[in-house]
C-alpha cells in the first residue's frame, strides 16, 4: 500500500495487505499480550471481535482464562495504554476491553486499500474483499439442477441463486472452482414423456418452448396415467429401453435435451449465472453404480426384496433405501453415488457442494452415506448446502410457474415502477434492461436476505418496493453513488490517493463509519466463505446503504466550497460504491449505473 502504517509483527491468518483491518487488530493485540503474559499476540488475535454500536474492536478477557480478576487484568492493560497511530483509546466495561481506532489512519488506510485493490491490481480486476485462501484447490459447485421437461419451480430457482453466489464467493477466495448443473435428464418419467408424446407431443410447439411443451405433455399424461395403469407400464418398458441404448427410444429425448438446455442456457445468462459444465442424470454410466451394489452388497448392506435392491442405513439413523428396481433400471440415488465417483475421477476436486433443497436432506445424506462407506476418502470433503422452502408460490395441479414468468413479472412489476417518475424514466436509456436487472435484484435479495435454512413467502409487493431492505434499493443506493461524478465533473479527476485531504473527512462521524465499514468486507467475505451464508454480505450491503444515506446530509459534495474537502468526500463516496458494487456482483447482481 502506498500509505504507510508503522510495522508490526505477522500473526497468522492475518493479510494485512488485504485486509488493512487486520493490522488495527494486530495493533491491538500486541498491547494486550504486551501487558498481559504469558498471553502470546496469536492467542490475543483471536480474540479481537467487531464491537457494538459505537466501539471499534472489543476483547472480552475471560476467553484467556488468566488466573486474576478481570478488572485488575483490564486496569493493567489500560494502565500501560499508549495511544499510537492506529489505536486512539481503550476503556474497559467489566470484562470487556473497548477499543477505538485513530480516525485519520482508519479513513486513510481504508480508502488506499479499497483504492488500490479495484483499481490497481495485478490482474486489472477489482480485487478487494477477495483473499487467496483457496489458492491451489479445486471445488465443485453443484446447484441449479432442474428436471428439463418438468418444470424449474421456485426450488430451483433458490439452488440457482444460492449456487451462483457459492461459486463466486469461492472464486474471490482464490478456489479453481468448476460449476456443474446436473439435469433430471433421466428416469421412469422420461419413458412416461415419451409415451405421452406420442399421443400429445407437436414439432412445432416442442420449437416453440420445449421446456412448457413437454411439461404440458407430462402434466397430461399424468392424467392418463391415473386412470390407465397400461400408461405406467408402457412408461417403464419406454425407459428400460432407453436405459439399454436403444437408438429409437433415445431419438426425441436427445431432441427434447438439447432444446431445454438452450431455453436454460437463455434463462440463465439472464440471470446472470453461468455453467462450466452442463451433466445430468442421463450422463452417469453404469460401470460405478453396479460397483458401488457390488461393495455395499460385500459389507451385509444389501437385502433384496422381490427382485429389488435396498441397502440398510438404519444403523445410521438413513432408512431403507431402493438402489435398484426389480427390472434392472437405475434410480436418482444409484444416479447420485456413481456421478460422485465419476466427478473425482474426472477433476479429483479438493471439495464438492451440492446446493439442494431441505426437502431432500434425506436422500442426499444417504448418498453420501454409502459414499462415505465405501472409504472414498474424497467423500469427507463433501458437503450439503441445503435450503429451505418459498411459499407463497405454491403450484397447483398443472398450473406450475416457470422461471421465465417469474423474471418477466419482476421486470415487468419494476418497469410500471419506473414508470411513475417520467421525468427519470425519460433520462433511462434502455428501460427494458434496466427493469430487468431491478426486478432480478428484487428477486435475488428476498431469496439471499435471511438464512439459507429458513423459509419464506414470495412477496411480490414487499420485494419490488424501494423502500426497506430490497434488491431495488441496493439499485438506487449504487445508482445515487453512480451519479455523483456525473454531477461534479469539475471535480475530476480525482488526485491520487496519497494527495486526497481524507484527513478532512474526519470531521464527520458518518464518513468514519462508512470506512470502517468498508474496512470490514473482507471479513464478511471469509465469515461467508465458513458459514456458506449469502445472507452475511446482503446484511453487509444494506448496513453499507444506510450509512451512505445517512451521509449524504452531513457529508456533502455539490456545495462544498473547499475543493480539497468536496474532492475528499467524493473519494470516499466512490469507494463506497466499489464496494457495494463488489458486494452486489458477489450475490450476482449486476449493479445499475443508472435507472
Ligand atoms: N433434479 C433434482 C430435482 O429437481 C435436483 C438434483 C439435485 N442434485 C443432485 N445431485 N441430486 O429434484
Amino acid at each position: 500500500m502506498s500509505f504507510k502504517l508503522p510495522t508490526l509483527p505477522e500473526v497468522p491468518g492475518a493479510d494485512p495487505t488485504r485486509a488493512v483491518l487486520d493490522s488495527f487488530k494486530i495493533a491491538i493485540a500486541k498491547r494486550v499480550a504486551d501487558a498481559l503474559p504469558p498471553l502470546t499476540l496469536e492467542q490475543v488475535y483471536q480474540g479481537v471481535d467487531y464491537g457494538k454500536k459505537g466501539v471499534d474492536f472489543t476483547i472480552a478477557l475471560p476467553r484467556f482464562r488468566l488466573p486474576g480478576k478481570v478488572d485488575v487484568l483490564a486496569k493493567t492493560v489500560i494502565d500501560q495504554f499508549q495511544a499510537d497511530d492506529f489505536v486512539e483509546s481503550v476503556t474497559h466495561d467489566k470484562a470487556f476491553l473497548h477499543f477505538m481506532l485513530k480516525t485519520p489512519s482508519l479513513l486513510r488506510a481504508v480508502l488506499t486499500q479499497v483504492h488500490e485493490l479495484t483499481y490497481d491490481t495485478s490482474s486489472g480486476a477489482p480485487e478487494y474483499g477477495t483473499n487467496t485462501s483457496g489458492a491451489g484447490k479445486k471445488v465443485i459447485i453443484e446447484y441449479s439442477s432442474p428436471n428439463i421437461a418438468k418444470s424449474f419451480h421456485v426450488g430451483h430457482l433458490r439452488s440457482t441463486i444460492i449456487g451462483a453466489f457459492l461459486s463466486n464467493l469461492y472464486k474471490a477466495c482464490g478456489w479453481d472452482v468448476v460449476s456443474m448443473n446436473y439435469l433430471g435428464d433421466w428416469g421412469t418419467q422420461f419413458g412416461l414423456i415419451a409415451v405421452g408424446f406420442e399421443k400429445y407431443g407437436s414439432d412445432e410447439e416442442l420449437q416453440k418452448d420445449a421446456i412448457k411443451h413437454l411439461f404440458d405433455v407430462y402434466v397430461n399424461i399424468n392424467k392418463d396415467a391415473e386412470s390407465d395403469p397400461g400408461v405406467k407400464t408402457a412408461a417403464a418398458a419406454w425407459f428400460k429401453r432407453m436405459e439399454e441404448g436403444d437408438e429409437d427410444a433415445l431419438k426425441n429425448w436427445r431432441v427434447w435435451r438439447e432444446l431445454s438446455v438452450k431455453k436454460y442456457a437463455e434463462e440463465y445468462d439472464r440471470l446472470n449465472v453461468h455453467f462450466d459444465v452442463y451433466t445430468g442424470e442421463s450422463k452417469v454410466g453404469k460401470k460405478w453404480q453396479d460397483h458401488a451394489l457390488e461393495r455395499l452388497n460385500e459389507m451385509g448392506l444389501i437385502s433384496d426384496v422381490e427382485g429389488a435392491k435396498l441397502v440398510d442405513l438404519e444403523k445410521w439413523k438413513l432408512g431403507k433405501a431402493v438402489l435398484r428396481k426389480k427390472d434392472g433400471t437405475s434410480i436418482y440415488l444409484t444416479r447420485d453415488i456413481g456421478g460422485a465417483i465419476e466427478r473425482y475421477e474426472q477433476h479429483k476436486f479438493d471439495k464438492m457442494i451440492y446446493v439442494i433443497s431441505s426437502q431432500q436432506d434425506l436422500h442426499t445424506s444417504q448418498f453420501i452415506k454409502v459414499l462415505n462407506l465405501m472409504q472414498f476418502p474424497w467423500a469427507q470433503s463433501i458437503e450439503h448446502v441445503n435450503y429451505g422452502l418459498v411459499l407463497g408460490m405454491s403450484t397447483r395441479k398443472g398450473t406450475v410457474v416457470f422461471l421465465e414468468q417469474i423474471i418477466r413479472e419482476a421486470a415487468s412489476v419494476m418497469h410500471d415502477q419506473m414508470k411513475k417518475n417520467q421525468e427519470k424514466y425519460a433520462a433511462v436509456e434502455d428501460p427494458e434492461q434496466t427493469s430487468l436487472e431491478v426486478g432480478l435484484a428484487a428477486i435475488k435479495i428476498q431469496d439471499m436476505a435471511a438464512k439459507r435454512i429458513n423459509n419464506y413467502t414470495f412477496n411480490w409487493d414487499r420485494m419490488t418496493s424501494f423502500e426497506g431492505d430490497t434488491g431495488p434499493y441496493l439499485q438506487y443506493a449504487h445508482v445515487r453513488l453512480t451519479s455523483l461524478t456525473r454531477k461534479n465533473p469539475e471535480l475530476l479527476p480525482l488526485p491520487p490517493p496519497a494527495q486526497i485531504a481524507t484527513e478532512t473527512l474526519a470531521e464527520h462521524p458518518a464518513a468514519r463509519e462508512i470506512a470502517f465499514l468498508l474496512g470490514t468486507y473482507p471479513d464478511v467475505v471469509r465469515t461467508a466463505l465458513r458459514t456458506h451464508e449469502p445472507s452475511g454480505v446482503v446484511t453487509f450491503a444494506f448496513r453499507l446503504a444506510h450509512a451512505i444515506s445517512s451521509a449524504w446530509e452531513t457529508v456533502v459534495v455539490k456545495g462544498e466550497a473547499d475543493v480539497e474537502r468536496a474532492r475528499a468526500r467524493m473519494w470516499l463516496y466512490l469507494c463506497a460504491r466499489d464496494v457495494l458494487g463488489a458486494a452486489m456482483r458477489l450475490l450476482s447482481i449486476r449493479p445499475l449505473e443508472r435507472m
